[in-house]
Order: structure tokens, then C-alpha cells, then sequence
């Protein structure tokens, strides 16, 4: 630590860089809050009663992201452990077809997921756009690999989903429906040592029989909504 009347000159190989390291080390002084790193849109992607979900910047790479943001005072001491729970699953995945968490920032006002953001938008839109005409097989057939891959890496870590439907699948790109990335892990859960769990929870529409009859569900029920998500792009 220097003294505080003494200076030092440090030299940086780009723009950039400096204005990152000028960044982190304003940071690591606590001058300003890690969430000064993020220049958020003013128009969230999305509003819920819960958290909202916003399109933001990271200024000093500019690299764009998405961020989950909860309000702590006006969430219950129940949801904000399961917003915890989301994160802390995120943080121990990564795979090409899941939502890549980039990190998680706290203070006693909010709490903040920050995501990789995917321009493309999420499923429901993209077949809502298309005024829902069914996919072509070929196409059908590389979604279904992409996204099965996604729910083999969870599965063969022992986590359930448990929310797999349009609107928590994204797209790198409108026109790269081939490649989705699975999203939303606010219902996901660990299942450790393949036990079964309980707990009526998910989309109605998608959920597998076991989980709407009450009954115990283990990892397969994620099959069941993955089916039924196929199914509603294949038919008309
Ligand atoms: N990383 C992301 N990039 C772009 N859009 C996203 C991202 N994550 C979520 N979204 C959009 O925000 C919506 C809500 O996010 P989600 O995580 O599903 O929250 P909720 O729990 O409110 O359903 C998604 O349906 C999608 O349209
Ligand atoms: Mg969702």
C-alpha cells in the first residue's frame, strides 16, 4: 500500500485497458458500486412483479449482457432465497446450450444476476413472429440435438429444470433457432444421488403427469416438457 501523498505512473497497452483497470481499482476502493460497471437500457426486455429483466453494457469491455434484477426490499425473505438459488446453480454450469451466468453483484438494495445476453429472443416470440407455422424437420432435428445436450449437461449433474418451455428457451440469433440455449433456473433444483423430490411446480401446459397428479418426480419430468416443447414446433 502506497502512502497517500506518494503517486505512481502505470502504463497501459490500450484505451481499453485503462479504462477497465481505472475500473477495477475504483472498485476495489469502494468509490463506486460494482453496478456502475453496467450502463443498463432504460426499456427492460421484460417486467415482472418479482425482478425485472434488463439490457445492459458493460462499460469498459462493452460487452452486452442481460441482468435479472431484484428489488430486495419488495421481495419475500422465500423468493429472494430461491433468486439465490438461480444464481447458485448458474454459477456451477457451463455449457454452450445454458444461459452463461457472468456474475452475481448483492448490496442491501438489490440483488443482481448478470447474464450473457442473447439477441435473438426467446422461443415464444420467435414462433409468434412466424405466426407459429411448424418448423421444417431438418431444422426441428438440429433444435431438438442442441437443446437435448443442454438437458444431458444438466441432468448428469443431478439438476432438474423444471420450467422448459418457450419462453425460457433464447436464441443466439433470430435466424439461429438450430442453437437455443436453455434459461430461467429460478425452479431449477439440485437432486442429489438420484433421489425424488416433491413440489407442484412449472408451467401447466408442460408439465409432466407425475408432477400435476402431486406424485414424487425425479430428472425425467424435465424429458416430459422437452417432448412437449417438440411437439408444439412440429405441429401446426
Ligand atoms: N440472457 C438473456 N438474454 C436475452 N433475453 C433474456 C435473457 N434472459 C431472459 N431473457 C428474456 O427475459 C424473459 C424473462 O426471463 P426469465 O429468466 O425467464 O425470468 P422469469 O422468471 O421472469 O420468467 C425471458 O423469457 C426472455 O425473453
Ligand atoms: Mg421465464
Amino acid at each position: 500500500m502506497l502512502p497517500s501523498d506518494e503517486t505512481r505512473v502505470i502504463y497501459f497497452k490500450s484505451e481499453q485497458l485503462r479504462t477497465y483497470w481505472y475500473n477495477r481499482l475504483l472498485l476495489a476502493q469502494g468509490f463506486v458500486s460494482e453496478i456502475d460497471q453496467y450502463e443498463m437500457s432504460p426499456e427492460p426486455i421484460q417486467k415482472a412483479n418479482l425482478c425485472s429483466m434488463i439490457h445492459a453494457t458493460h462499460r469498459a469491455t462493452g460487452k452486452d449482457v442481460a441482468i435479472k434484477v431484484v428489488d430486495k426490499e419488495n421481495t419475500s425473505e422465500k423468493m429472494l432465497e430461491q433468486f439465490k438459488g438461480e444464481a447458485a446453480i448458474l454459477s456451477r454450469i457451463r455449457h454452450n446450450n445454458v444461459c452463461k451466468l457472468v456474475e452475481v453483484i448483492e448490496n442491501p438494495n438489490v440483488l443482481l444476476i448478470v447474464m450473457q445476453y442473447y439477441p435473438g429472443g426467446d422461443l415464444q416470440n420467435y414462433m409468434e413472429s412466424r405466426d407459429y407455422e411448424p418448423l421444417s424437420e431438418e431444422t426441428a432435428k438440429q433444435f431438438t440435438r442442441s437443446l437435448a445436450k443442454g438437458i444431458k449437461y444438466l441432468h448428469a449433474r443431478g439438476i432438474i429444470h423444471r420450467d422448459i418451455k418457450p419462453e425460457n428457451i433464447l436464441l443466439c440469433d433470430v435466424t439461429a433457432i438450430e442453437s437455443p440455449v436453455l434459461a430461467d433456473f429460478g425452479l431449477a433444483k439440485h437432486i442429489p444421488d438420484k433421489k425424488t423430490i416433491t413440489g407442484r411446480v412449472g408451467t401447466k401446459g408442460y408439465m409432466a403427469p407425475e408432477i400435476l397428479a402431486g406424485d414424487a418426480y425425479s430428472l425425467p419430468a424435465d424429458i416430459w416438457s422437452f417432448g412437449t416443447l417438440i411437439y408444439a414446433l412440429v405441429s401446426s
